[in-house]
């Protein structure tokens, strides 16, 4: 039996990826105009969206024709050198006999310039990028594509650095009257914030910046009927059988709120369960324990970085008067007037800044990953953690005895 679901791998295929397909083409879009930033929560799919939407701009199943390099950037990256040694290392390889660097990459770009090698030698390398895409032969060689991108993702590991080498390159390009350069930057929000901290200036340049949501129900329920058909099919292959309870697809459906990363990783956990203990049939006893592993492992590390923050910035009150009004339901739908009543409008504002809460329309709001709210109320539960996941997993809904409502406006909600 092979498990379909890659809560481990970035979706960036056309097969794996699901839905998006209109922000694929606002990006595509956007980036004709000017930069483009894409910000969400963790695992909200911004790598798989920003690798796929890449796809897409190099004419994979599409008649775009740009080309693209792709770096992740990580917390050692502290200065614009270091973020211009981040691309100069995909973009070029050293001869040091010769003294000079090689710039290659696709199948249309090969030079040589031993200017941007005695920058790239004194550890100027913002000033040897600048050298190479300025250049006549970089310029001339990439005339015949549309655009050329640099694509940083985790951006929120170094956005400074990111900011300045951005606003700079921009800069010093367009004073040279070459036109076809944009990057396209991914990180969990707020990063576009942070690169605007650092420097006003350069929020001029990125013309989007688009806020990745949960997925729809439809693409959801898509996703999920997909896997388990792949699943079913690959053990007919092999002379067995195997049912799906309806019932499965929408819990899992409903409890990972549309999140991908939630809807790939609960996914595998059932399928995971039946694996180790076969009975032919995928039902909720398959999904029992799915949670906790979740809520705690899996997902658990980023789960105390946002409590952390919450608690630190003192908005953790706040979130879980929103939790308690979300009542036991999933996925959480909340009035936004009732929120408004009963939670100040910067705390809700900073919530949704910080993508943990979204608007869902106009008069309602939902949090973004369904989990980070079913860890703030396992946490409340202590001894009772096996029985409410039960009760999720059955009902589709939890119930809190009344005191726990009231931990959650009081208690657990009193910020450090
Ligand atoms: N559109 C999609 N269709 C199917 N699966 C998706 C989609 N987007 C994301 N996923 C899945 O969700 C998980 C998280 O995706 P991804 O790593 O792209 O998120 P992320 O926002 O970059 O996460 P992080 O914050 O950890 O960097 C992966 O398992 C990926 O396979
Ligand atoms: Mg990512």
């Amino acid at each position: 039996m092979i498990n379909p679901f890659t809560p481990s791998e970035i979706a960036s295929l056309p097969e794996d990826f699901f839905g998006r397909d209109k922000e694929i083409q606002l990006l595509a879009r956007s980036i004709n105009q000017g930069s483009v930033c894409i910000e969400g929560s963790f695992g909200i799919g911004k790598s798989s969206f920003m690798s796929r939407t890449l796809l897409h701009m190099d004419g994979f199943a599409s008649d775009e024709n740009n080309i693209f390099i792709m770096v992740v950037g990580h917390a050692d990256i502290k200065t614009v050198d270091d973020a211009a040694l981040l691309v100069l290392d995909k973009l070029v390889s050293i001869d040091s006999a010769e003294k000079k660097l090689r710039i290659g990459f696709s199948t249309i770009i090969s030079y040589e310039s031993s200017e941007a090698y005695s920058y790239f030698n004194e550890g100027r390398h913002l000033s040897a990028l600048s050298k190479i895409v300025a250049d006549k032969a970089f310029t001339a060689q990439i005339s015949g594509v549309n655009k050329f991108i640099i694509a940083i993702d985790e951006c929120e590991k170094c956005a400074p650095a990111i900011a300045m080498l951005m606003r700079t390159l921009c800069t010093e390009i367009q004073l040279q009257g070459i036109k076809n350069l944009r990057f396209v930057l991914a990180g969990v929000s707020p990063f576009y914030q942070t690169m605007a901290n650092t420097d006003r200036g350069v929020t001029r340049f990125i013309y989007k910046c688009l806020h990745l949501e949960p997925l729809d129900q439809d693409t959801s329920q898509a996703l999920l009927d997909e896997k388990f058909s792949q699943l079913t099919s690959s053990i007919y292959d092999g002379g067995g059988a195997l049912n799906i309870h309806p019932d499965v697809i929408d819990r899992i459906a409903a409890m990972s709120g549309g999140h991908p990363h939630l809807l790939q990783l609960l996914g595998s956990h059932v399928v995971e369960h039946e694996y180790e203990d076969p009975d032919g049939c995928i039902d909720l006893r398959d999904l029992v324990g799915s949670l906790r592993e979740i809520c705690y492992q899996s997902r658990g590390r980023d789960y105390d970085l946002l409590i952390h923050t919450m608690k630190n910035e003192s908005y953790f009150s706040d979130y879980c008067s929103f939790i308690a009004l979300a009542g036991g339901r999933f996925p959480s739908r909340i009035d936004r007037e009732q929120a408004l009543e009963n939670i100040d409008g910067g705390s809700l504002d900073w919530l949704m800044s910080r993508n943990i809460i979204s608007l869902q329309d106009d008069k309602t709001y939902s949090v973004v990953d369904e989990f980070l709210r079913i860890r703030v109320v396992l946490d409340l539960q202590d001894s009772k953690v096996d029985e409410m996941e039960v009760e999720i997993i059955e009902n589709g809904e939890y119930s809190l005895p009344g005191d726990s409502y009231e931990m959650l406006y009081e208690n657990t909600g009193r910020d450090e």
